[in-house]
């Protein structure tokens, strides 16, 4: 925390002071909190904007560094590095119109290299796909990315899940036909078409969890932590904890690289983990934390062990199920009398629904109802589950006594 000297009445010069200096020292509340101060005392004071930019832009809050860094740009103060640092934080929340505008005015002042020039390509990409002229934009996309452009199915592929996570629905069905176009066979791709186009789906198809999470089990630790704030976990073992602290034998429905493992381990007698993803469980394998790893489909397994488990523990895994009634009377015949049900949801309006990043959200009252009649409700409790589009996805944990 910095400490000031100079304390009392400041002006806005002052507080732009203490604002380099908190910036300098990494203190990124104390900076936040100067340049606040700095434009409380002078509106016009284009610095402390440019600095409130740039200090959100580093605590990846993109809306408020593009908000800030516009006003530069309105007040005729932006340089081409303000203009850059602009187009990225409008690509980074999915306004690729206006990001590839301020590329192609920092472009006036200053070439556009490296990152920028890659993330500029892209962003006029987007927006020409956005205006509906998707050929028009694949015939262009190399001549403006240069010596730095990507592979065309990438820059296709990741179009298709920005343009459907930040609401051009209609634009990635097209690009998701492109991509099966080229390659028909892929299980991952086809489920998500589905989810974008909004097709009756009741549960997410396992050829697919299985393939994506393999593919995705090296970084997942540290993307769904460390980027998107991800801690269902330990919240969801902390609210079991509040109801028992002692079980036999607890299954991780759907444990992944088993992040849950350490929480578990001090709760349970013996402690089982199931899932799809032979990868995942590899790096479930590595923390030791587990006595049994199943490489199976979670319900299948479930329900092939009656009256197993007195804590059955799913952390972020119902977003892979619809329908939930078959999964609930078999999670029941897998509980002992007396035992838990502890489960994480996504918000939905709707009974249930498949959003476009391919996985299911449930309204409460369904979930509720869906459980009651095998399960009492013990707990429940509102959580932010991860980043989605920068924006968090509104969730519930449960916890539930079998009847
Ligand atoms: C988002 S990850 C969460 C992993 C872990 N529970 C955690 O909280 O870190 C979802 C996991 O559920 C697994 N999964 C989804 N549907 C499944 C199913 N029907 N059977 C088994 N595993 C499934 C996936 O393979 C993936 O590892």
């Amino acid at each position: 925390m910095v400490e000031f000297s100079d304390g009392g009445a400041a002006d806005g010069q002052t507080w732009l002071r203490r604002a380099a200096a908190a910036d300098r020292d990494g203190d990124v509340a104390a900076a936040e909190h100067a340049f606040l101060q700095a434009l409380l005392c002078d509106a016009n004071l284009i610095d402390a904007r440019f600095g409130l930019g740039v200090t959100y832009f580093r605590s990846a809050r993109y809306g408020d560094a593009a908000t800030e860094l516009q006003a530069v740009v309105v007040a005729g103060a932006a340089d081409g590095a303000t203009c850059m640092l602009l187009g990225k934080s409008l690509y980074l929340i999915g306004r690729f119109p206006e990001s590839a505008e301020a590329f192609e005015l920092a472009s006036m002042a200053m070439p556009l290299e490296g990152d920028s020039l890659r993330c500029y390509a892209r962003a006029r990409t987007y927006a020409t796909m956005i205006a509906g002229k998707i050929e028009d934009a694949l015939a262009s996309y190399s001549a403006l990315a240069g010596i730095e452009v990507e592979p065309v199915d990438v820059v296709i592929r990741d179009g298709f899940g920005l343009l459907s996570a930040y609401g051009h629905r209609d634009i990635a069905v097209r690009l998701g036909e492109l991509l099966i176009a080229s390659k028909p066979d892929d299980a991952v791709q086809r489920h998500l078409n589905d989810a974008v186009a909004g097709r009756a789906i009741d549960r997410v198809p396992p050829a697919y969890v299985e393939a994506h999470f393999d593919a995705f089990a090296n970084g997942f630790d540290d993307k769904l932590v460390h980027v998107l704030g991800y801690c269902v976990p330990e919240r969801l073992a902390a609210m079991v904890r509040r109801h028992r602290t002692s079980f036999d034998h607890v299954l991780d429905f759907g444990c992944g690289t088993g992040l849950a493992g350490e929480h578990l381990r001090p709760l349970a007698g013996k402690l089982g983990g199931v899932d799809l993803s032979a990868r995942m469980l590899e790096q479930a394998a590595s923390r030791e934390a587990y006595d049994t790893l199943t490489h199976a489909e979670a319900l299948a397994h479930i329900s092939a062990n009656p009256v197993a488990y007195d804590l059955v523990f799913a952390a972020d895994t119902l977003i892979y199920f619809g329908r939930l009634d078959a999964l609930m009377a078999a999670v029941a015949q897998a509980t002992a009398p007396g035992g838990l049900f502890a489960a994480s949801f996504e918000n939905a309006a709707r009974d249930f629904e498949i959003l476009p990043s391919g996985r299911f959200a449930h309204a409460e009252t369904y979930v509720r109802r869906m459980a009651e009649q095998y399960f009492e409700l013990r707990e429940q409790q509102a959580i932010d589950i991860r980043l989605e589009a920068n924006v968090p996805a509104r969730g519930t944990l449960f916890v539930w006594r079998r009847r």
